[in-house]
């Protein structure tokens, strides 16, 4: 089996393109119920444009979303969760809570579906619904088959939560099930110290494997530092607010799968998991529905495995049909992608978003062209609908007002005559650096993109934001650490 990153919804990608029992090991860490949207913020690498926020997924609910899962869970859902589902509704009606549940519930029965008999689900939530999601997989899986509730430490108290009136929380809940009795588990142990020896016991070689990891309050507070790596989250970190540790993920992985085993991850973000699987030897399967996420895990995986790391990415356009349809369907995910093509950002920040809320400020490219090594940009406009001259007039009217040095815009629909010669009105950009004109006003067609091959001009970007932070490389298991020196 070959390693797949899907782009798109992990409903539909998994009815159609997941078989029944075909994965060992499921983590998913689905958005928490928790009603706010999170942000990738980007950071210009000079240090001179203020950062933009964007938003990178919403974890709000609206019922009238649910109402189609709900109503197909009651007409072909098993009789179990029909009756569950139809109880939560009595109970809590149709709000966003109840469009959450629908939602992961219709996800939940998939999940159960393509796990093998020997499989396991590791569900990472928060109390904003674990109360409620375990009913849900005690119906799905059975109770008989609840292992534990896992307690995730999160991280150090500090800020508001030491002065709030209340107790302070401090923990996501990891519930853990299996499919049926036969089920992988390895247990994990910290190795004793050298010096070890058991109260009373005289024959050393007799020493149990070591303390489980899961009993960190009996290793000292380094060893238990050194173990979870709390310390090097940091180092970690790409950006994605709801990132998780790779450490936590290796636990689990190496807990209840083998090398070779099928890893999925339905819920991917910035592929915590996909990078843990891939350490470790394991095949996976990793979905999002953001393009921002699946960009982020290729670049991730780049950095830190380089070409070792084989597999397919399914679900981006790669013809015109396709982006269109990508156009159709969501009007900001069309945006992330077509600046992509390109290396633009998106533009957001107070600023930006103030600025691009009037004047079609999409996306920016920055470049260093000036003696003094002074930032750049392109100012980039998409339009995935209908377009015309006058949108050329208004990019470059926004170029000049905001002093850019060139605009780009990119339509879905092909440019008529007229754009293109109110374009090529526009003059051209000189380029100190590189010695050359570029033209100031410049129109990419999706269509000619993959047709035609068309691209472009544009001189080199500065490098990458800070929401595509090189991530760190990383040493499989079982390889020579020394023949990954970089020398
Ligand atoms: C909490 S984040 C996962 C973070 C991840 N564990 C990590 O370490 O980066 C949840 C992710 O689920 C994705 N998501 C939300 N709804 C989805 C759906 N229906 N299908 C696929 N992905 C979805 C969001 O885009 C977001 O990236």
């Amino acid at each position: 089996m070959e390693n797949i990153l899907y782009y798109g919804d992990n409903l539909k990608i998994m009815r159609e393109s997941i078989e029944d029992e075909s994965v060992d090991l499921v983590y998913l860490d689905p958005p928490f119920n928790s009603q706010a949207d999170y942000n990738v913020i980007f950071r210009d690498e000079l240090g001179e444009a203020p950062p933009a926020q964007k938003k990178a997924f919403t974890d709000f609910w609206h019922w009238p979303e649910a109402v189609d899962e709900y109503e197909d869970l009651l007409e072909g859902g098993p009789e179990r969760i029909r009756r569950l589902i139809s109880g939560f509704y009595e109970i809590i009606g149709p709000n966003p809570i109840m469009a959450y549940l629908v939602k992961m519930t219709a996800r939940l029965i998939e999940i159960h579906r393509v796990i093998k008999r020997t499989g396991s689900l590791y569900l990472h939530c928060d109390p904003s619904a674990s109360h409620y999601l375990k009913i849900i997989l005690d119906v799905i899986y059975d109770k008989k088959n609840f292992r534990r509730e896992i307690i995730w430490r999160i991280g150090w108290v500090s800020g508001f939560k030491t002065k709030t009136a209340n107790w302070i929380r401090n923990h996501d809940t990891i519930l853990y099930y299996v499919k049926s009795g036969g089920f992988t588990f390895n247990k994990q142990y910290f190795p004793h110290r050298a010096d070890y020896k058991r109260r009373g016991q005289v024959d050393a070689t007799a020493k149990t494997p070591g303390i489980p990891i899961e009993d960190v309050w009996n290793i000292s507070k380094e060893e238990r530092l050194n173990s979870i790596q709390i310390m090097s989250f940091s180092k970690e970190k790409l950006g994605y607010a709801t990132q998780k540790p790779v450490a936590l993920l290796e636990r689990i992985i190496k807990s209840s799968s083998n090398e070779g085993d099928i890893i999925f991850d339905p819920f991917c973000g910035c592929g915590t998991t996909i990078e843990a699987a891939e350490k470790l030897n394991r095949k996976w399967i990793g979905i999002d529905i953001t393009y921002h996420a699946v960009n982020l895990i290729t670049k991730r995986l780049n950095d830190a495995f380089g070409d070792y790391c084989e597999y397919r990415i399914i679900g981006i356009p790669e013809d015109y049909p396709s982006a269109r349809a990508l156009a159709d369907q969501n009007k900001y995910e069309f945006q992330w992608w077509a600046l992509d093509l390109i290396g633009a950002r998106p533009a957001g920040g107070v600023e930006e978003k103030k600025k691009g809320a009037d004047l079609g400020i999409d996306g920016v490219y920055p470049f260093i062209d000036d003696e003094d090594r002074k930032s750049k940009i392109a100012i980039v406009s998409v339009k995935g609908g209908r377009t015309g001259p006058k949108d050329v007039r208004d990019l470059l009217g926004t170029v000049e007002r905001e002093k850019a040095a060139m605009g780009v815009l990119i339509t879905l629909n092909p440019p008529t005559k007229r754009m293109i010669v109110e374009a090529a009105a526009a003059g051209s950009y000189q380029s100190y650096v590189f010695n050359k004109k570029y033209p100031k006003i410049q129109i990419l067609n999706i269509k000619d993109y993959f047709e035609k091959k068309e691209s472009v001009q544009l001189p080199l970007h500065t490098g990458r934001s800070i929401a595509f932070k090189k991530a760190q490389k990383v040493v499989k298991e079982g390889e020579d650490n020394q023949n990954n020196l970089q020398i």
